[in-house]
């Protein structure tokens, strides 16, 4: 049995450009990984693939990426094994905190060492753009700049872990949908991510709170009008920069310190929110 940790991310900056002729945007996001992650298990099996998860908010047929990712493995090398995978899900779903395209990461990582595939990083992120935007980051991990749709990463400096506080209300956001309503908009005003960057390389944890900043927000925000409220309730209870994660609900909340981030994570329980302290991960 082989076990591999499915880590969460969220977004620190999200820019986003065009929309392309694929229907994809071009953007350009500051990822982060963060300590929450899902476990995957894969036990060897002659030829079937399963998937088994107690979270029921998950599907287990086809349509799951983590069954997507073990047979586009299969079709790519030709590979004829195949796998019982059981999913241990703690980050939440459609959720914006890329949840799904991690564990299609670390399915990808996961088989390749099991069957004995031997495929390089480089191809690994090959394979990993065609499952989804996010799943070359989930592979790449740390802190990225991130172009393209998501599948072009350079990697950047990895600020002292700093507290993450996520608060999610109770629906979900289709990613498709938050891009639906952006284009829908009117452009945003051109962001920099130059000093994001700038304080990452100075270990500068002020300036990366004061940096944050997320193009997808007015979109999910308007669809969504009462999520300015959790962001609020965010930097009231003492977070140094709040802002929504990915496409959404989430939004997240910087803290200095892990014990910082417990701290206004307690202060924010509420029923009908859920909320987690967590920690940035380092590469
Ligand atoms: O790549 P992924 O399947 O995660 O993307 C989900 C949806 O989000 C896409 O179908 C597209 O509508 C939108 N998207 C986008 N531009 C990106 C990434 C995602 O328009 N760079």
């Amino acid at each position: 049995m082989l076990a591999v940790k499915a880590f969460a991310k969220i977004n620190l900056t999200l820019s986003v450009g065009r929309k392309r002729s694929d229907g994809y945007h071009d953007l350009e996001s500051v990822m982060q990984q963060l300590e929450l992650h899902d476990l995957l298990e894969f036990v060897i099996t002659k030829d079937e693939i399963s998937l088994t998860t107690e979270n029921t908010e998950v599907p287990t047929g086809s349509d799951n990426l983590i069954v997507k990712a073990a047979e586009l493995l299969r079709r790519h090398t030709g590979c004829l094994w195949g796998a019982r995978i059981r999913l241990f899900k703690n980050i939440p779903v459609a959720a914006g905190l890329g949840g799904g395209s991690a564990d299609a990461a670390a399915t990808l990582i996961g088989l390749n060492n099991l069957w004995g595939l031997g495929l390089s990083m480089d191809r690994l992120l090959e394979l990993g753009a065609r499952l989804g935007s996010d799943v070359p980051f989930c592979l790449f991990g740390g802190t990225a700049l991130a172009r393209g749709r998501g599948e072009v990463l350079d990697r950047l400096p990895e600020a002292s872990p700093m507290g993450v506080v996520l608060v999610k209300p109770g629906f979900s956001v289709s990613t498709a949908e938050a891009y639906r309503m952006f284009d829908d908009l009117p452009d945003p005003e051109v962001y920099d991510a130059q000093t994001m960057v700038l304080g990452l390389h100075e270990g500068d944890f002020e300036t990366i709170a004061q940096a944050l900043h997320n193009d997808l927000e007015r979109a999910t925000f308007t669809m969504h009008p009462e999520l300015p409220q959790l962001k609020d309730g965010l930097l009231g209870a003492g977070a140094a920069g709040a802002l929504m994660a990915g496409s959404g609900p989430t939004i997240f909340g910087l803290a200095p310190s892990p014990e910082e981030a417990r701290r206004i994570a307690d202060r924010l329980e509420h029923p009908g929110l859920s909320v987690w302290a967590t920690t940035t991960a380092a590469f």
